[in-house]
């Protein structure tokens, strides 16, 4: 597979593109926003008018855009990518986004294009230095011939059938706000009760958090979230975990009145109240700074 085309040039596709570039492929690339293929264009991709100019004869082709309207945007219409993508290609989508669009995605293309949904755990850095994980679904004799190009991306992994990819990462980032939402909390509380920022950090390094905090601690202390993974995008994968959540039943459905996914909900609570706060173009990790600034020392006993 070495002629690839990549639709969505934001912070995650344009560090693919260019990647895949640098590895030999024949890259075509196309963005909403033209001014963000300009530099690809000097890396040596070809840049086309239109997506589904982008994908004639691409042998795969990467998505990568915002989330749900934005795949259904690049995808459906006579712009689009199953406007313009030829026999026996297939689609890597790999943005984040519901099992829902990934399914309307494969209603939208023609019969016999290829479809694996496949998207990422890591960040930009990741995404240049090719250390992805890549949570793949689809069929399994398809993911293996995608797998020498995947692997130039990353560490591919193939959790089930079609839609399942987009599952796992949901579970994932539902895991990783979770973690945020509690170390943001943990350090409120105890600054309330008065532990000093040191002690705080020295009792968090011997709990299950102690990664997060250490990880976290110099961007809380520098008061600095330059957006790697925007907030806003965290927000909208939030979103997305409480949709699936409630489609299959899984919110606030335990037979015993008991809270469901409460400890979801309640991270989600806090990305969405931090997006209103302002922070929704900072990196998501400025969640705790959030948390830290709104939770207020309780009335004294
Ligand atoms: N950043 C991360 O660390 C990270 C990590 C893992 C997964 N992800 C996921 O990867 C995906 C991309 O993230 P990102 O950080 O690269 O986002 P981003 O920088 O905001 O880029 C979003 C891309 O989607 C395009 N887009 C949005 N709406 C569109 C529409 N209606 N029609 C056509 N194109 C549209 C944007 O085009 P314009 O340039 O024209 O706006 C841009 O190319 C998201 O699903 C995100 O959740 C991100």
């Amino acid at each position: 597979m070495k002629r690839v085309a990549v639709i969505g040039l934001g912070a995650m596709g344009a560090p693919i593109a260019r990647r895949l570039l640098g590895h030999g492929c024949e890259v075509t690339v196309w963005n909403r926003s033209p001014q963000r293929a300009v530099a690809l264009r000097e890396a040596g991709a070809v840049v086309a008018e239109s997506a589904a100019d982008a994908v004639r004869g691409a042998e795969a082709v990467i998505v990568m855009v915002t989330d749900p309207p934005a795949l259904l945007a690049v995808t459906e219409g006579e712009h689009g990518i199953a406007a313009g993508i030829g026999p026996g290609a297939v689609v890597i989508q790999m943005s984040t986004v519901s099992p829902a669009a990934v399914a309307r995605l494969a209603d939208a293309l023609p019969a016999g294009t290829g479809l694996l949904d496949a998207p990422v755990l890591g960040s930009v850095a990741e995404a240049a230095s090719g250390a992805l994980r890549i949570l793949v679904g689809g069929p399994p004799v398809l993911a293996e011939r995608c797998l020498p190009l995947l692997s130039q991306l990353g560490s591919p992994l193939h959790v089930g059938e079609l839609g399942a990819g987009t599952a796992a990462k949901l579970v994932a980032n539902n895991a990783l706000f979770g973690v945020l939402g509690v170390l943001g909390e943990s350090l409120a509380l105890g600054g309330a009760l008065g532990l000093s920022w040191e002690v705080l950090h020295k009792v968090l390094a011997v709990t299950p958090l102690a990664a997060q905090a250490a990880r976290r601690r110099p961007a809380i202390e520098a008061d600095e979230y330059p957006a790697r993974f925007a907030l806003a995008l965290a927000r909208k994968d939030a979103d997305l975990v409480a949709e699936v959540a409630g489609e299959v039943g899984a919110v606030g459905a335990a037979d015993d009145g008991g809270p469901g996914l409460g400890l979801t909900a309640a991270a989600r609570d806090w990305l969405r109240d931090a997006e209103r706060a302002g922070r929704a173009d900072q990196d998501y990790s400025a969640v705790l700074a959030h948390i830290l600034h709104a939770v207020k020392k309780g009335p004294q006993q």
